[in-house]
């Protein structure tokens, strides 16, 4: 089956040098695509800035922004089977840009921001003929906030992440997370290395698909 797997930050520049993220790692999300090549499927994995290599097999699109990235997932939909949006994309982005470094005698009172498109979202509204899979990275109240991004996203599952330790989530070798099935099924897989839950998701997702 054809994978598009999303994975890593986003930045979403304030000027030539400085920048708003998060620490998404690219961990999961590429553990997910490495898991899918080794099941024998196709990924194109939209990455965002990581310091991690790419799995051998993928065909990698390294992107920066929040826009670049919603360009690229819907510039490769064609033939994609799995639609897995694992990325820690930016939900605001600063107003204005600045072309030129920003000067610390001029002083920044306050940064203006604006929301960035939601990709998983617009996924959601189109009329797609794949299994649609989204994260929610939440740290208070994971099953009412990941069901609510299920249903206002219309996926067919949301993977619930606790990101509030160090342990697991972001950043973390290992990770625990709930699955959250559009039909009300809910699945939690206890803490392991991301690698085996990538594998149990790629299993799940593709038996979902068929
Ligand atoms: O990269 P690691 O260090 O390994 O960490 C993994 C992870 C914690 C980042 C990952 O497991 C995870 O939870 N990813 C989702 C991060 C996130 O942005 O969650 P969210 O609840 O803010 O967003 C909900 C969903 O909407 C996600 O599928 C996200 O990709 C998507 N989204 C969010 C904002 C936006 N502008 N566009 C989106 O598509």
């Amino acid at each position: 089956m054809l994978f598009l797997i999303t994975a890593g930050p986003t930045r979403e520049p304030i000027d030539p040098v400085r920048f708003i993220s998060n620490r998404s790692s690219g961990k999961m999300g590429y553990a997910i695509a490495e898991a899918a090549i080794e099941a024998g499927h196709e990924v194109v994995l939209v990455s965002g800035p990581v310091c991690i290599a790419p799995p051998a097999g993928a065909r990698v699109i390294n992107v920066t922004t929040s826009d670049e990235m919603f360009e690229a997932v819907h510039s490769n939909l064609e033939g994609v089977e799995i639609a897995v949006l694992c990325a820690a994309v930016a939900d605001f982005k600063p107003a204005n840009y600045s072309p030129e470094k920003i000067k610390k005698e001029r002083g920044l009172e306050n940064i203006p921001l604006i929301p960035a498109r939601d990709i998983l979202a617009s996924l959601g509204k189109l009329k797609k003929n794949f299994f649609l899979a989204g994260f929610a990275a939440e740290t208070e109240m994971l099953a009412q906030n990941a069901q609510k991004k299920l249903r206002e996203k219309n996926c067919d599952v949301i993977v619930g992440n606790d990101v509030s330790g160090m342990n697991t989530g972001m950043e973390s070798d290992h990770n625990e997370v709930v699955l959250y099935f559009k039909d009300g099924e809910i699945l939690a897989l206890p803490r392991e290395k991301k690698s085996g839950i990538a594998k149990k998701i790629v299993n799940i997702f593709v038996s979902r698909a068929k």
